[in-house]
């Protein structure tokens, strides 16, 4: 009862100067704590090494190293892998209350040091104040959404009667389950995976990204303190080569959560399905992959409000968002207006320092700016270049800038339509008539996020059940999923549809056991 009341965290107003201060603040406290370190794996509750380390290094300059990792060992995963199952023993058994207090208690430690954490992500992948704040905040509601999920589970559901036999379905946890991560939201979604796990009961083997691993490790240590037993979370860092497929065909690993690329994802959903020697379970796989994510906009939409929510939800971490919006399907009679408007407002937006909160920053690695321009480059001979195309300036600093970019007249067979850049890239696409837009925006296969404007219910209601995704926001942008209101998923081969955040999500950590009993 006690845990019913519930508000999402509300952001940081960065525009007050007293707040901006603080944040400032926060950087350098960063700095002066973290810069330099080398942190260990958490196994058995043990902090320790691994065989050799890994920079950790500022997108924003790459010169700077800003912390170091371990890598693991195939040893110490198999250890991991132990301990979490030795570990699953005790807390199996605990009493949902206490979990759910454990992650109450943590919300208040995250409150307390939010900017701290803001600080880190920014310098681990680039967000700036704003981005960061926003996920931070997700993690805080993550912990209160899951203490309250927590307690939902712990009762079974009714069934239909029999007279003579007493009858109940109950919820129990699975095991050892892998929460791999990817690098762009390194706070909220590790997090969210692994309180699935650990509120129903499992224990995790927690793999952060390589380029984001103290946000993670942070997030650990306040569970730990918060009073979650050391041994439910085994901390792992290092090379795919030994955390990637190893981790994923253990025998010892009941479950895989995963969240990151299609490719990964494919091929952890592949491997996962084979029965290794010594598995005695199939092993259960969420997979959380990418999207190509449309906003559709109708002749009789509010073009402004639509140009805002474009704006946001493409360049918005420099379009490096599963959810991201990175196609524009619009009815023809307004395309030129929407374009007009979305160009100019895209043009206001700075490339420069996260650190000093600029709307954009680098994205996470040269490697990837290349990647993203070549897409730009290769595209021109097709499409329209409306914006973009330049390296920005940014004076001495080594790291992958990249433009807000818009190329409009970009037809639906183009890899700029189909194939998903994560990047500030932003193809405009026009459309007959409503209905052919609601097509264009089917025409993919991913399934993620989508928006769509108009002010017509007829519309409306075509578009809520013909739009095929796991997120679809009419009338607004389509990034932010709240935690507990917005639960997140997508369809196609954006994945599993886990919806993280959601009422159904505990239910993939857990198996159902059926007791009858006479008496
Ligand atoms: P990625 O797939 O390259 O890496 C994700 C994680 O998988 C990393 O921790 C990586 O070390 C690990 N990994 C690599 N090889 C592996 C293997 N063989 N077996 C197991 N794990 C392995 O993804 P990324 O570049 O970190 O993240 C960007 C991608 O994530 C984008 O496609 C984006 O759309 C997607 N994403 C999806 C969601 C969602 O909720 N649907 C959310 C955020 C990001
Ligand atoms: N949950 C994140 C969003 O909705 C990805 O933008």
């Amino acid at each position: 009862e006690g845990f019913l009341p519930f508000e999402h965290e509300p952001y940081f107003n960065f525009k007050d100067e007293q707040v901006a201060e603080r944040q400032r603040a926060a950087f350098t406290q960063v700095r002066e704590q973290y810069l330099g370190r080398t942190f260990p794996l958490i196994v058995n509750g043990q902090e320790v090494q691994g065989e050799g380390t890994f920079d950790v290094r500022n997108p924003a300059d790459t010169r700077e190293i800003v912390w170091s990792f371990q890598q693991a060992t195939p040893a110490q995963l198999n250890e991991a892998v132990k301990a979490a199952q030795a570990a699953f023993e005790e807390w199996r058994f605990t009493e949902p209350f206490q979990r759910a207090t454990i992650f109450k208690r943590a919300a208040e430690l995250l409150r307390a040091r939010r900017m701290e954490f803001n600080a880190v992500m920014t310098l681990e992948n680039g967000k700036n104040w704003f981005e960061a704040d926003g996920e931070v905040a997700e993690s805080v509601d993550h912990f209160e959404v899951f203490a309250r999920e927590t307690m939902r589970w712990a009762t079974g559901k009714p069934v239909y009667p029999m007279p003579d036999e007493h009858v109940t379905t109950v919820y129990e946890p699975l095991g050892v389950v892998a929460c791999i991560s990817p690098w762009n939201f390194p706070s909220a979604i590790p997090l969210g995976m692994a309180l699935g796990a650990l509120a129903a009961g499992n224990t995790v083997l927690w793999k952060p990204a390589s380029e984001t691993p103290l946000s993670s490790y942070l997030m650990i240590e306040l569970l730990f303190e918060a009073g979650l037993p050391r041994g439910t979370v085994q901390f792992l860092t290092g090379t795919d080569d030994v955390l990637g497929d190893p981790l994923v065909d253990h025998p010892g690993v009941r479950m895989i959560a995963f969240t990151g690329s299609k490719e990964i994802g494919c091929r952890i959903y592949e491997r996962a399905a084979r029965v290794q020697p010594g598995q005695k379970w199939l092993k259960r796989v969420i997979a959380e992959m990418g999207g190509k994510d449309p906003t559709v906009v109708c002749a009789d939409g509010d073009l402004e409000a639509a140009a805002t929510g474009i704006v946001q939800a493409a360049f918005g971490y420099s379009g490096q968002k599963c959810s991201a919006c990175s196609r524009v399907i619009v009815e023809e009679s307004v395309y030129d207006d929407l374009l007009a408007r979305v160009v100019e407002k895209a043009r206001g937006l700075k490339v420069g320092l996260p650190e000093e909160n600029a709307d954009l920053g680098p994205v996470i690695t040269q490697g990837s700016a290349e990647r993203i321009t070549k897409y730009v480059q290769e595209g021109q001979g097709r499409v329209r270049l409306l914006l973009g195309g330049e390296t920005p300036d940014v004076g001495e600093r080594v790291g992958g800038y990249v433009a807000p970019t818009i190329l409009a007249d970009v037809p639906a067979d183009d890899a700029l339509f189909q194939e998903e850049i994560f990047g500030p890239v932003l193809a405009f696409t026009k459309a007959r008539d409503w209905q052919h837009a609601i097509e264009l925006a089917n025409d993919s296969e991913y399934g993620l996020t989508a928006a769509f404007y108009s002010r017509d219910p007829r519309k409306i209601d075509e578009a809520r059940k013909k739009i095929h995704v796991g997120n679809l926001y009419v009338n607004r942008k389509c990034t932010g999923a709240l935690s507990g209101t917005h639960a997140f998923g997508g369809y196609g081969m954006s994945g599993t549809n886990a919806k993280v955040g959601g009422p159904d999500y505990l239910f993939w950590f857990l198996q159902t056991k059926t007791i009858a009993q006479r008496y």
